[in-house]
């Protein structure tokens, strides 16, 4: 309740509904999106979320919503002020715009601009300290994954397998390698270096992904940016995913099998508290 819509230029809420059933996003899923975080009603990376959207919009050739990132600052200052909460996120969404459906897209189409603020229950001190488990997965997605595009049947076919397995995350597999999380980029520790998925077609370029590795480099902890052989899963001595909601998150278990010693790994603990301090700086 009490959470703020802004739709191509205009505010209201969440309660009117404001997207027509020919939307480009609605039929093709013709749309890319962004989540960032809110604390104290203060956007978190909002440049860098800004950034990342321009270019999955200049990638899929879908006009600019906001002139620049001045722009889009103002109307996120307006949407925090009008909503009723503190703390959350906003979902971010533009698509193509709306018109007769056809696959064929009409030139200069006016693009659909929606960001709407949304409460959200961030992990406790207890669950950043016991982790997650995940599950395993095939990789069904497109070769266009470093595109942040509403495409994400695949992502919730696989996070679904995870919540029937006990689990709330699914590593993608493809190829013999591991990609990354259905809705997160994966870390590996190993001999206390870290290996990550390199930024090509196959992953998001996540905007935690990225901190997390400066914050690594600056801690002289070693970052590999290779992929990750689906055999090398079962013996790391820690591991992780990160993501703009759930931050720097252990993974505790993978298909049931216990990751290092059980307990939050000492690399984990460095980097998700690196990171929550960047966090609760910015
Ligand atoms: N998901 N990889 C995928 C496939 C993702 O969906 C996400 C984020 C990430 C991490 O990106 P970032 O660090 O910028 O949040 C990686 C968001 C949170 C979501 O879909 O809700």
């Amino acid at each position: 309740m009490a959470d703020a819509l802004y739709i191509n230029g205009r505010f209201t809420t969440t309660d009117e509904r404001v997207l027509g059933v020919e939307d480009r996003g609605f039929q093709f899923g013709d749309a890319v999106y962004e989540v960032f975080k809110f604390l104290g009603k203060r956007p978190i990376f909002l440049r860098e979320h800004f950034r990342r959207l321009e270019i999955s919009l200049r990638t899929l050739e879908i006009a600019a919503a906001w002139a620049d990132a001045d722009a889009f600052a103002a109307t996120i200052r307006e949407l925090l002020a009008r909503t009723a909460f503190d703390d959350g996120i906003v979902y971010i969404q533009v698509s193509r715009g709306e018109a007769e459906r056809s696959h064929f897209w009409p030139d200069a189409l006016t693009p659909t601009a929606v960001a709407y603020s949304r409460r959200f229950a961030f992990p406790d001190a207890a669950k950043k300290e016991l982790g997650i488990r995940v599950i395993t997965t095939r990789d069904l997605r497109w070769h266009g994954c470093h595109v942040k595009s509403v495409n994400l049947l695949a992502n919730a076919i696989a996070k679904k397998e995870a919540q029937r397995a006990g689990a709330t995350e699914a590593l993608m597999l493809a190829d013999g390698f591991v990609r990354e999380g259905a809705g997160s980029n994966f870390f590996a520790v190993k001999n206390g270096h870290l290996v990550t998925h390199p930024l090509d077609e196959h992953i998001l370029p996540g905007v935690v992904r990225d901190r997390v590795i400066d914050l690594a480099l600056g801690a002289k902890i070693r970052v590999d940016e290779r992929p990750l052989r689906e055999a090398e899963l079962f013996d790391l001595d820690e591991a992780f995913i990160t993501s703009t909601t759930q931050g720097v998150m252990p993974v505790a278990e993978i298909d049931g099998r216990v990751i290092g010693n059980s307990r939050r790994g000492e690399v984990t603990t460095t980097l998700q508290q690196l990171f929550d301090a960047l966090e609760a700086a910015s």
